[in-house]
């Protein structure tokens, strides 16, 4: 007999998160390695948290979060994207990652088919696993990392008889910085709602787009999208822990019993603090989404001046970029010299699956000074290795 369980035993801690171990003894390095903003958390924002601890609130909230929280929450993605959940159909979990959890967890059978495009972000396969699920790559790498309603179309057909019941998207993308158009998503509704999949929309970054505003996919498939939100990125609060599903009513009625056996309820200082970005700080994501994309400005045209090919970001805080050509070895090898030799983290692109392969990322959350010294890091390395 196994002491432990046999799913958990083939999941692995990230590949992300691995890397990041396994560089962090490497004197002076600079990181531009986790995806989480540098900047505090907006004064306003940790006030209304302070002042909730002074106000003792501090007991279990109503499972799906206090009302005000839902009622903030559904003004808020009404004015920001125009979408129209009731409060009730807006559940308050433990940050993004509770919220994928708990959405798959409640609408995968064992054996139901999952797509998913590759290179994606890496949380969600391990979550397909536990539910038994079985997940489906849709590898993007030939159509500029965008999922086309021809490839969806596709593997749909390849794979009709594999119970599909499930899109997992997610834009801005995680690792490659790609977004998508209203066109772009409509063409691909089309395909989604002939197919009749659930869409697990994952939004979590749609502060952060650069060259054109974030269309919410619920928007134009309302009636079977389950979006994935949060104030991690938004609101430069990832330490809080405060994250949103919202969905029709009959699914978010299912969550509401996974979220309650998985956590209770989030944490009533982070609702309290959460009240308060909602409300009044509508601002705070347009702010932060300028100095990000100042330093995505920079870091582009540095890697240009490089030679280093990279995907042009849209939205997100990474650049995809490529493994030079005359590198040899893999991303994992090319990130480890990079960490050893020029003291730069970045990483590797098979982190984000094997369609990752031959690419890293770089993340810019990180402070303008650091990505000044990366960079000019990463030139003399470059220079040096290409003698
Ligand atoms: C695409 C994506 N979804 C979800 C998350 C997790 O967000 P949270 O910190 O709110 O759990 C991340 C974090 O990096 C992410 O990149």
């Amino acid at each position: 007999m196994t002491t432990t369980n046999r799913i958990m035993q083939q999941i692995q801690v990230s590949g992300i998160r691995r890397f990041d171990e396994a560089i962090s003894s490497v004197p002076d390095i600079i990181k531009l390695t986790v995806g989480e903003p540098d900047l505090p958390t907006p004064a306003h924002v940790k006030k209304a948290g302070i002042q909730a601890i002074r106000d003792d609130v501090s007991h279990y909230s109503p499972l799906m979060g206090f009302q005000a929280l839902q009622q903030a929450a559904s003004q808020y993605f009404h004015q920001k994207y125009g979408l129209t959940y009731a409060p009730n159909e807006i559940l308050a979990t433990v940050g993004a990652t509770e919220a994928v959890a708990t959405a798959l967890l409640s609408v995968l059978n064992p054996g139901d088919g999952v797509l998913m495009p590759t290179p994606g972000y890496t949380s969600y396969q391990p979550v397909v696993a536990m539910a038994q699920g079985n997940l489906i790559p849709i590898d993007t790498t030939k159509a500029g990392y965008k999922l086309t309603p021809a490839a969806l179309a596709a593997t749909i057909q390849a794979h009709q008889h594999d119970h599909l019941k499930v899109l997992i998207f997610n834009y801005p993308t995680n690792p490659t910085g790609v977004t998508y158009t209203k066109a772009e998503l409509a063409a691909l509704v089309t395909v989604i709602k002939q197919a009749g999949l659930l869409v697990l929309s994952d939004e979590i970054y749609s502060e952060l787009t650069y060259e054109q505003p974030h269309t919410a996919l619920a928007t134009l498939y309302p009636e079977k999208t389950i979006t994935i939100n949060g104030l991690s990125k938004s609101h430069a609060m990832t330490g809080w822990r405060l994250g949103f599903i919202m969905a029709p009513l009959a699914l978010i009625n299912e969550m509401k019993k996974t979220h309650q056996y998985l956590v209770t309820s989030t944490s009533s200082i982070s609702q309290a603090a959460g009240i308060e970005a909602l409300t009044h700080g509508l601002d705070d994501g347009p702010k932060m989404r300028d100095i990000y994309q100042a330093r995505r400005d920079y870091l582009v045209s540095r890697l240009s001046e490089i030679g280093i090919n990279y995907l042009y970001p849209t939205g997100a805080f990474y650049v995809f970029a490529q493994v030079p050509a005359d590198f040899n070895g893999n991303s994992w090898d090319f990130a480890t010299q990079l960490a050893q030799e020029a003291h730069v983290a970045v990483i590797p692109g098979s982190a984000f699956g094997t369609s990752g392969e031959g690419w890293f990322r770089i993340s810019y959350a990180a402070s303008m000074a650091n990505l000044r010294n990366s960079m000019n890091q990463l030139a003399t390395w470059r220079a040096q290795t290409l003698v």
